[in-house]
């Protein structure tokens, strides 16, 4: 069975088939998702999903670049609907310079406060991290993220980066990205890093994996995303499937 551990199927791109859809994962060998806010709105919507569905769970917190919503007031809220039992994590956290909105210093007043609200909660972290890679490792290491744990989701720096997260027990997500062409940073990880340590992820409904790049992407998308991973580590697509589903149910405290 594969964990999906990062899905957005709240996103409006699922408006047209979303029940269908996830209602056949488990057919499909899809066992769990983790459905990932973004906002405090697709926070609500992943709560509403995980609470309709018994192979959905939710992840709350708000993404890097929408932080600019964040108040006193609305925090407190997050902080309270963490405590729901189908809550397995907070995120998506952390820093993107990417898009730089808002500024730096505001991504990373939240990005403190939702680590410490990790923390508060006893719940993993899943950590996004674009073209910020120095700010991201130096904010989890002043504030002993390794002892709070959690995923480097969507992972994109190179080894250099990767042991820093490993050495600090942290898992990283791995998903369409590793089937292109010129992915060949990550290609080096997956080849590197402990098997015990990688979990799968699709983000969708983004970064659709080869033969499907462009499309909109699935949870039934990550076959080849195993596959991949089976190719470049010389194993086979079940022992990485059953590891990953093992790391992830392990990550999310799921049984
Ligand atoms: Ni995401």
């Amino acid at each position: 069975m594969i964990f999906e551990t990062h899905a957005h199927y709240d996103d409006e791109k699922f408006d047209i088939d979303r029940d269908e859809l996830l209602q056949r994962l488990p057919e499909e060998g899809v066992g769990y998702v983790v459905n990932v806010g973004a906002s405090l709105s697709s926070t609500k919507s992943s709560l509403e999903l995980a609470e309709l569905y018994n192979h959905i769970y939710a992840a709350v917190g708000v993404h890097p670049n929408e932080t600019a919503e964040l108040n006193e007031e609305n925090f407190s809220w997050l902080s309270q609907i963490a405590d729901k039992p189908k809550v397995v994590a907070i995120g998506e956290i952390g820093l993107d310079y990417y898009w730089k909105e808002p500024e730096p210093q505001v991504q990373k007043i939240w990005f403190e406060r939702q680590m410490a609200l990790a923390r508060e909660k006893k719940l993993p972290m899943i950590i996004h991290s674009r073209d910020a890679a120095k700010d991201t490792l130096d904010m989890i290491k002043a504030s002993d993220g390794g002892s709070i744990g959690g995923v480097i989701h969507c992972f994109s720096y190179g080894v250099e980066i990767a042991k820093e997260y490993l050495n600090m027990g942290f898992y990283l997500g791995i998903g369409g990205v590793v089937t292109f062409q010129n992915a060949k940073k990550l290609k080096e990880v997956v080849e590197y890093m402990p098997l015990d340590h990688m979990v799968l992820e699709t983000d969708c409904p983004y970064l659709a994996p080869v033969p499907n790049r462009g499309k909109r992407n699935s949870s039934m998308n990550l076959k080849y995303v195993a596959a991949k991973i089976a190719e470049l580590r010389k194993i086979s697509e079940e022992e990485v499937i059953e590891a990953t589903y093992q790391n992830a149910k392990r990550m999310y405290r799921v049984v």
